[in-house]
């Protein structure tokens, strides 16, 4: 996910753009560059890699002027080169870009015939020469911006920046967020919030098609249909602390850190002394079914979830990843609710199965970590997880939060659907109100297994078994680990071994086992057994009662508190995401921005 940042100020502006594009560094990057306007004349400086290359290259040839645009470049069409870096140029006109422009090689083709060829192989680069036409024609900039929209189809969040024009940025939101930063006599736009808090926290946000003329007086905007409408200009108070690393070596371990704490927020919210406080209209007693929809780690809270409302509420639950769930063409009973989980709540694939489902289904619910993100604002009901603002690429805090929220919900369709009593429903919610406490103790495993992640990152293949709910964090711990220490991972249910994966294991093969002392422990265990017949390197994760009678034989166990059942996807997600963590450390990768990827994927 791109980067964006404008600034109309009263200061230099170079400087205060590379800021803010420090804290859009989460959404993960390949390039930057800025681009100004000081005397009327526009200038850019661009560099790839990371944004101290950018700082780098301003000192030798700094970049003057009070007005500026600046981006962080997540590369879709184009390498990551200096060429294909924002801004792009045209003529008098610098633009910067975050999604992707689907017509981008039609537009291209009219811009051939008018004799203006691409210097780029960026989609981006269309929109700057389709401006640039328009103002060639005649157009002034507001009416060659505005043409230039009219024209483009996809999912885009754009900035325009314009020759001669000191007091001019004309922003554009059609699929990718962006918000409008009002200062005293300097106004700012940026992809969110964050960017902007250390300028301003009044913040205005584009809605979906709109487009604005930004001056230092202020703002205008206009609707998809060109109408001037009004949006609520509103205070976000970020918590700035949460952005700093606060003493850690890495955002992703603050934040797996965190999960105790954060986990409080969520559950001090959601649980009043008495009972579960949801939203208004979160209700389950008509619904025949639900659907859960998300990406990646999120859609791996899903498939814990659906143990959780099938075993507790016996509603039947279908879980999709999104990127599939459009194409399959579901069949969807309008006495279905549908669930999308996001920590960003811009990820382009859910989003778009979000609308596929619109007037499909009774209720659209969104469990998401952003309130004010599209998927937020798009569901009939938004659930926000609490987590804090996670910079980290790989998610970990807003995982767990996630998982709480979701098991909650699954605790109120029991409860709606009569499958409850309530001193069963009171027990697990005193259960819940137990959890940070035991995400302390997991926590307390993190020596531990920084020691068993010196001989897993020598590691070329690890899988992950586990049984029942923990099964789905198998795969989450293998996604953990695979997308930051780069390590081949995978997770599988263990009774499956047996039907392929077990041709896998020899003795260079570590094998992490999921195992409370639960009801499937013994049948896991069964599993755990014929891996190590084969020589494969057992790490088992269990509590002391699972040590006492199955550490023997294994090459490594970490004993965790005992926890009730409907707790261990949550309390054992610690000690996975510990074990990625302290992996991709002893690897020496880059921990917080891995390689190839973004923290919110808004490109499908
Ligand atoms: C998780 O560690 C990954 N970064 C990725 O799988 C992520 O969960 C996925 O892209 C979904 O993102 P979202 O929760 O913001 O929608």
């Amino acid at each position: 996910m791109c980067g964006i940042v404008g600034v109309l100020g009263n200061h230099e502006a170079a400087p205060i753009i590379v800021e803010a594009l420090k804290r859009l560094e989460y959404r993960g990057y390949d390039s930057a560059g800025i681009a100004t306007v000081n005397a009327g004349r526009l200038d850019r400086r661009r560099a790839v890699g990371k944004l101290v290359n950018l700082s780098d290259l301003l000192v030798h040839e700094p970049l003057a002027g009070k007005t500026g645009i600046g981006h962080t470049r997540w590369a879709t069409h184009g390498a990551a080169t200096v060429g294909n870096a924002h801004p792009h140029r045209s003529g008098k006109v610098a633009v910067v870009h975050n999604g992707i422009i689907e017509n981008f090689r039609e537009l291209r083709a009219e811009l051939a015939a008018a004799g203006l060829t691409p210097e780029t192989d960026t989609d981006t680069e269309t929109v700057a020469m389709l401006a640039r036409l328009h103002l060639d024609r005649g157009l002034s900039p507001r009416e060659a911006a505005v043409a230039t929209l009219d024209r483009l189809a996809g999912a885009f969040a754009l900035l325009f920046l314009f020759d001669g024009e000191e007091d001019l940025m004309v922003a554009a939101r059609q699929g990718s967020p962006l918000a409008i930063g009002h200062g005293t006599g300097e106004m700012f736009v940026g992809s969110d919030a964050i960017a902007l808090a250390p300028m301003t926290d009044r913040i205005t946000y584009l809605e979906e098609g709109d487009h604005a003329f930004v001056t230092r007086q202020g703002v205008e905007i206009f609707d998809r249909a060109g109408r001037r409408a009004n949006r609520d200009m509103q205070t976000v108070a970020l918590d700035a602390t949460r952005i700093e690393k606060a003493g850690f070596k890495h955002f992703m371990a603050k934040e797996i850190a965190e999960q105790p704490v954060v986990l409080g927020d969520a559950l001090r919210h959601y649980l009043p002394a008495d009972g579960i406080a949801l939203p208004e209209g979160v209700e389950f007693a008509g619904t025949d079914r639900l659907v859960l929809v998300a990406c990646g780690t999120a859609s791996y809270a899903c498939l814990v979830a659906k143990y959780w409302f099938e075993s507790l509420a016996g509603l039947p639950c279908d879980v999709d990843i999104a990127s599939e769930f459009r194409y399959r063409e579901p069949p969807l009973s309008p006495a279905s609710q549908a669930i999308f989980v996001s920590q960003s709540g811009e990820t382009a694939d859910t989003l778009a199965a979000l609308r596929f489902v619109r007037d499909k289904v009774a209720k659209i619910l969104a469990v998401v970590n952003v309130p004010t993100s599209s998927i937020a604002r798009e569901a009939d009901i938004a659930l926000p997880i609490l987590a804090g603002v996670e910079v980290g690429v790989a998610s970990t805090k807003a995982f767990s939060c996630q998982l709480a929220v979701l098991a909650l919900l699954a605790l109120k369709a029991a409860a709606d659907r009569g499958r409850l009593d309530p001193e069963t429903l009171a027990r697990h919610l005193d259960e819940m109100r137990a959890l940070p406490g035991l995400m302390n103790q997991a926590l307390a495993r993190s020596d531990e297994i920084a020691r068993l992640a010196e001989r897993l990152a020598e590691a070329q293949d690890i899988l992950f078994l586990g049984r029942g709910a923990m099964y789905p964090l198998a795969l989450e711990g293998a996604l953990k680990l695979k997308e930051i220490s780069y390590i081949h991972a995978e997770g599988y249910a263990s009774g499956e071994l047996k039907h392929g994966p077990i041709a896998l294991i020899d003795r260079q093969v570590p094998v992490i086992v999921l195992a409370p002392h639960d009801r499937l422990f013994d049948k896991t265990i069964s599993n755990m057994q014929e891996v190590m017949a084969r020589h494969g390197q057992v790490l088992l994760m269990t509590d002391s009662r699972g040590a006492d009678e199955a550490a023997q034989g294994t090459w490594a166990t970490v004993t965790l508190p005992e926890v009730p059942a409907l707790l261990a996807p949550i309390v054992y997600a610690v000690p996975a995401q510990l074990l990625a963590y302290h992996t991709a450390v002893a690897k020496g990768t880059d921990v917080d921005q891995p390689r190839n990827l973004a923290k919110s994927v808004t490109v499908e």
